[in-house]
């Protein structure tokens, strides 16, 4: 793999996303790695992320010098720049001068392998405080700014390179291009990852894990656990089968897009679990959000566990009688990284989906997603042939529709709410903006009521809204401008259409402050 070193900031996850657009594989990890553990993942190449500190400060984090020594190619950014340039020898400046945001820098008239082919004077996406006062010795410097004499050094002799730039942000003009320079001409490593061999790699690696051994996996009609599963079944066909609990809280045509056309894409067997009467049971009476989250988990590890049970009992006798050992889960890399497994930082989140078990649950983890963000989840979705339907699906949340009631849930209420969401999600796709929007949320605030006036009389209904936010990764959001006539028709189709709501309103907050869904 090619190691990105976290410094702390929120760059490491875009650099190796980066990396892996220019298809080549890679890994977080920590800063505090040795060059000893380093060696030991036999990488082909190095880059140093960013980072909030400044090199100087106390406690600052450090990158063991031994790793410049490895001969392994290695790419700094920023704060990783600026420790590399500390570590070979060089000098760091607390200047005072702050470069922020989009700053030009002119090229240096020197061959170099890291910005060959690049314009002379081009516009760089910068973020720091200190600056390289001083190339190491023998490194050549190979851009400036205004600001900051050394911008870019490099030694092609040692294939060590550094940036002060972050080439991992968009805005930086020929960003993309430093990287691909970095991995492939100054690196030397081949653009060959890709969907097919991720595919091929966990095939090879979900057998040799398995076996003979039967596999069952929660459906919960994400992309991320449908993925899974046809990966899983791609390597041990019908020694898998899913379990898709119906817990009643689905949008329209969501049990029917799994049942019809997964099934049919995969030929993967699935067992469906009625619960919708055993959720609606437990949520009664339910308003505060955290309750009603810890009620939908709870019932749904119930139902997964009996339709698990049932699985072998109805097998007994046959080949399929021997118990359940692997349970698949559709565990994605941002989940990993943020839970401390990539970072050695902070623990953001602990992410567990409602799909998530328990510790107890004596299943070993199939897990053939940890290594993948979500767009490459996908594009291994499309590779695998499944449905657009199912692959190019906005994110929802296990919890699904009942945190996206306010209020008590009930079989009414839901029925409302979905009438609501599919003109809402059929009137978005009519306009063409499913790509300019990470979701749409459709929220019924059951304990609002307000005046109205339709037909002939008055009216005390509730009111609708609507969440639509544009993300990268759902960290952070920002609310859509959706164009105004696609909001007046949702608005007067759901007002129309769907008896009892008599208002539609826009959520217009940013996350942060507001998360994304309402509960
Ligand atoms: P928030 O509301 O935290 O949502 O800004 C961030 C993203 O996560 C989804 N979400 C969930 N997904 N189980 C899930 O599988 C959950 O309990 C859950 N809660 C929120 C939400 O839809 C958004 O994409």
């Amino acid at each position: 793999p090619v190691l990105v070193v976290d410094f702390g900031a929120q760059y490491a996850q875009l650099i190796a996303r980066r990396v892996r657009e220019a298809n080549v594989y890679s890994e977080i990890v920590p800063h505090t790695i040795t060059a000893d553990e380093v060696a030991a993942k036999e990488p082909v190449g190095i880059v140093l992320s960013g980072g909030p500190s400044s090199v100087y400060e106390e406690g600052a984090p450090r990158l063991d010098p031994a790793i410049l020594d490895l001969g392994i190619p290695v790419l700094g950014i920023c704060y990783g720049f600026q420790s590399m340039a500390v570590a070979l020898g060089g000098e760091v400046a607390q200047t005072g001068l702050r470069e922020y945001g989009a700053t030009d820098v002119t090229l240096a008239e020197v061959e170099s392998t890291l910005l060959a082919g690049q314009p002379g004077s081009q516009t760089t996406w910068m973020s720091h405080g200190d600056s390289v006062s001083k190339a190491p010795a023998g490194f050549d410097v190979l851009a400036s700014s205004a600001s900051t004499p050394v911008a870019a050094f490099a030694s092609d002799e040692r294939r060590l390179y550094g940036v002060q730039w972050h080439p991992e942000v968009k805005h930086s003009d020929f960003g993309q291009a430093v990287l691909e320079n970095f991995l492939h001409r100054a690196a030397g490593i081949p653009a060959d990852w890709n969907s097919g061999s991720v595919i091929a790699e966990q095939v090879a690696r979900i057998q040799a894990q398995v076996g003979s051994g039967r596999v069952i996996c929660g459906l919960s009609g994400g992309v991320d656990s449908a993925v899974a599963a046809a990966i899983v079944h791609r390597a041990v066909g019908d020694q898998l089968t899913c379990i898709f609990v119906d817990h009643g809280l689905l949008r329209a045509d969501e049990r029917a897009q799994v049942e019809k056309d997964y099934v049919a894409a995969t030929g993967i067997r699935l067992v469906t679990v009625d619960a919708e009467k055993q959720f609606l049971d437990a949520l009664a009476g339910v308003t505060d959000p955290e309750q009603k989250r810890k009620i939908i988990g709870r019932e749904f590890i119930r139902s997964f566990e009996e339709a698990a049970a049932a699985l072998v009992l109805e097998a007994s006798g046959s080949d399929d009688s021997e118990p359940v050992k692997f349970l698949v889960q559709g565990t994605l890399y941002p989940d990993v990284v943020e839970s401390g497994g990539g970072t050695g930082t902070a623990n953001i989140k602990s992410h567990h989906n409602v799909g998530g078990l328990p510790e107890d649950l004596q299943f070993e983890l199939v897990e053939p997603l940890r290594t993948l963000f979500k767009d490459e989840v996908r594009a291994i979705g499309r590779e695998l042939g499944l449905p657009e339907v199912i692959v190019g699906r906005q994110p929802f949340p296990g919890p699904g529709l009942g945190i996206r009631i306010v209020g008590e849930v009930t079989h009414e209420r839901l029925e409302l709410l979905r009438a609501a969401d599919k003109i809402a999600r059929t009137e978005l796709t009519a306009a063409g903006l499913d790509g300019e929007i990470w979701q749409c949320p459709v929220v019924l605030l059951a304990d609002v009521r307000s005046v109205g006036v339709q037909g002939d009389g008055r009216t005390y209904g509730h009111p609708i809204v609507l969440r639509p936010v544009s993300s990268e990764d759902a960290m952070t959001a920002d609310w859509t401008r959706l164009p105004y006539d696609v909001l007046a028709r949702i608005s007067n189709r759901i007002t129309n259409e769907v008896a009892g709501v008599n208002r539609v309103v826009l959520d217009v907050t940013s996350k942060p402050p507001g998360t994304i869904e309402w509960e």
